[in-house]
């Protein structure tokens, strides 16, 4: 088959040429007008202006009007995986009930975890699939999924198959994360054989069937300390895995255990202080923002401007869950963030690209250069300013996967 030569879109934007950390202005960005990308196999050969690549030997897909073109997005923190509605939970928060007064009225994590238990494998693969299609449609083409609303072994293990099943099937890459310490089980009365089971019998079976090669942990005063959680990583660590962290959303500590365990990212951090902004800045955890569980509970936003001030790395992602983070548009809720913590476009989308794809620890997406997996997004507009501007109801007209048109608007 020869290479397929996509174009010309009014804005080509590679972001390439970015560093990881830091600030980042828009003047740095680097825009390629009548851009074009040639593809084959699903990777990307060449990306250049379409002047320039029409010469080469290849079939070409002519893209007509306004187009601007971006790297596929990256969701990099997602619970998709789940049954039921936590409808009720967002009712009571809005009337002004406490977190404690919901987790009596049976609210809270634990009922979206007997929701979850009660369904099936294949009612969760449904689930993720039918969320799966609505995120590509808004121009995510890899997507981080949690377990954690099983957390005994043989509901986690359904959940990572549930996970594994619907990667199988979606156009979108799903990247699988083991949360089986999301919260403490009540149906365990001694905590430290709850995490012993998991470490010794869990994380075996993820190895051997190959269910996620990334462990993740809720670190706060209502789930798990960091005391408590050391042993838990330990373990993920020795036997390979990449360590993530639900860090600092309502007390701190969580940062910090990142930070020692070499984490690969700490995510929430809406209440990180100045000391942990430096740790994550001096460190190379990312630090993930979740504007959807901020819009979702009412809560201050991760502090992304300081952050990137501090030289860190920032990644913004959805956090969709049932719920603190039902709504589940990343590009809304990025382009939102945007607005309250003053971060320049660049920044927004290096979060939701390269820097979302750093996170996974996955180098081969989010930028569209040689060798990287020919994934984009398409926005009819001649203007990628206009892509926050619209605060995510500017959608895509298409998005591309590994080369193939997945979705088409237009
Ligand atoms: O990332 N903070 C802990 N876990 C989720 C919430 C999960 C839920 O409420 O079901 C989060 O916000
Ligand atoms: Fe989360």
């Amino acid at each position: 088959m020869k290479p397929l030569l996509i174009g010309p879109f009014t804005q080509l934007l590679p972001m390439t040429g970015l560093p990881i950390k830091g600030t980042l202005k828009d003047e740095q960005l680097s825009i390629i007008e009548n851009g074009a990308i040639l593809v084959h196999e699903g990777k990307i050969l060449k990306v250049g202006t379409f002047e320039n690549l029409k010469s080469e030997d290849a079939d070409i897909h002519h893209i007509q009007g306004d187009a601007v073109c971006l790297p596929g997005f990256v969701d990099s923190h997602t619970h998709i995986c789940f049954a039921g509605t936590r409808a009720r939970d967002y009712a009571f928060r809005n009337a002004g009930k406490t977190y404690l007064e919901i987790a009596k009225a049976g609210g809270g994590i634990w009922d979206t975890v007997t929701q979850t238990r009660k369904a099936s494998e294949e009612a969760l693969v449904q689930g993720i699939i039918s969320r799966s299609k609505k995120h590509l449609k808004n121009g995510i083409t890899t997507i981080e999924v949690k377990s954690g609303y099983g957390l005994s072994v043989d509901e986690e293990l359904k959940m990572l198959r549930a996970i594994k099943k619907a990667n199988a099937t979606v156009s979108a890459t799903l990247v699988p994360t083991c949360l089986a310490a999301h919260m403490k089980p009540k149906d365990w009365n001694q905590d430290k054989a709850y995490l012993d089971e998991i470490i010794n019998t869990l994380f075996p079976i993820i190895k051997s069937e190959n269910l996620a090669h990334r462990v993740d942990a809720f670190v706060e005063e209502s789930a798990f300390s960091p005391e408590e959680i050391k042993p838990y990583f330990q373990k993920a660590k020795d036997m390979g895995f990449d360590i993530t962290v639900h860090a600092d959303q309502f007390s701190t500590g969580g940062s910090q255990l990142a930070v020692d365990f070499g984490a690969v990212s700490a995510d929430h951090l809406e209440a990180s202080t100045e000391k942990e902004i430096q740790l994550l800045a001096k460190s190379n955890t990312i630090a993930t923002a979740l504007p959807g569980a901020s819009l979702g509970l009412g809560c201050a936003y991760t502090p992304a401007r300081k952050i990137l001030d501090a030289g860190g790395a920032l990644s913004i992602a959805s956090d969709h869950n049932p719920g603190s983070a039902p709504m589940g548009d990343l590009l809304t809720q990025a382009s939102i963030l945007g607005t309250f913590e003053k971060l320049s476009n660049t920044e927004v989308l290096a979060g939701i690209t390269f820097r979302a794809a750093a996170a996974l620890r996955m180098a081969d997406r989010g930028k569209l250069a040689s060798g990287t997996w020919a994934d984009f997004v398409v926005f009819p507009t001649n203007n990628y300013q206009e892509i926050t501007y619209h605060q995510g109801q500017l959608k895509p007209s298409q998005v591309w996967k590994k080369g193939e048109p997945i979705h088409q608007n237009d």
